[in-house]
């Protein structure tokens, strides 16, 4: 597979470097804050997810690509709660990218290796990574470009690989309630399921699973379990689709 030439990409560094410095997964919602006091809390349901679908992070040896990954928080709770990938981050904003070594506590050993997207181009070999993963980011990605982003994702992962997306699911009011009166949203058009999935096969060949998570306030420590009973539900406030690439 070659890589596609960059090309003219409407999303601007800028328009999220303005958060960058500050940026706090959306906790300045007051609705948000209601379900958890910190933005970690959100994070670690998908954190927790992941581990359970890849115990192999827990053991190390797999290279893992946290697309759009912000501030590095992912990447960050995953090491937190024990995966030792050797971790790789991209993002279209570089101010989000300079955070990432800055929010990297020193006990977590080296932080992430990062490099900007560029334009349409991911900045990677193809087939280098086993892991991929993709959390709130495809709802800022306008809908012409999003088909180049799901081509980018299946060229860097090897045969085999697994591709985790995360995203707000529109499905739930309260979400849209929430995303609608967050800034750094303002711009977003959130995206079903079925269109990650229906993206994903146009590119590439796929099996594909979806969860539905956080259905409980992700602060409530004691309600964990109930998450774990309602994947089948499509209401849950987050889904992940993992999508696993032809070998
Ligand atoms: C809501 S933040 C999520 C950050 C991180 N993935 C997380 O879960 O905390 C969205 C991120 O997507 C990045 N982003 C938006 N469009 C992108 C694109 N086309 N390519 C790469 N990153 C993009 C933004 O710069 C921002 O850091």
């Amino acid at each position: 597979m070659t890589a596609p030439q960059p090309q003219s990409w409407s999303g601007e560094s800028a328009e999220f470097d303005e958060y960058a410095a500050e940026y706090q997964g959306g906790l300045d919602n007051p609705i948000k804050r209601m379900m958890g006091s910190s933005p970690d809390q959100f994070i670690a349901v998908k954190a927790r997810w992941l581990l359970r679908r890849e115990p192999q992070l827990l053991k190390g040896g797999l290279a893992v690509l946290d697309y759009g990954c912000g501030v590095g928080s992912l990447m960050r709770v995953l090491a937190q709660l024990g995966a030792k990938a050797s971790f790789t981050g991209c993002d279209i904003s570089t101010g989000m990218l300079e955070q990432v070594a800055k929010r990297w506590p020193a006990a977590l050993g080296a932080p992430p290796a990062l490099a900007p997207q560029q334009g349409a181009h991911t900045p990677f070999e193809d087939l280098q990574f086993d892991v991929a993963t993709i959390s709130a980011v495809l709802h800022h990605v306008p809908l012409e470009e999003r088909p180049a982003v799901y081509a980018e994702l299946g060229r860097v992962l090897k045969p085999g690989g697994r591709l985790y997306v995360f995203e707000h699911n529109p499905r739930n009011p309260l979400v849209r309630h929430v995303i609608a009166r967050t800034p750094i949203d303002r711009n977003a058009i959130l995206l079903d399921a079925s269109e990650v999935r229906h993206g994903l096969l146009d590119d590439a060949r796929y099996d594909l699973e979806t969860d539905y998570l956080m259905f409980m306030p992700p602060g409530i420590a004691v309600l964990r379990g109930v998450d774990r009973l309602l994947t089948w539900l499509p209401m849950g406030a987050q889904y992940a689709v993992a999508a696993r690439k032809a070998a």
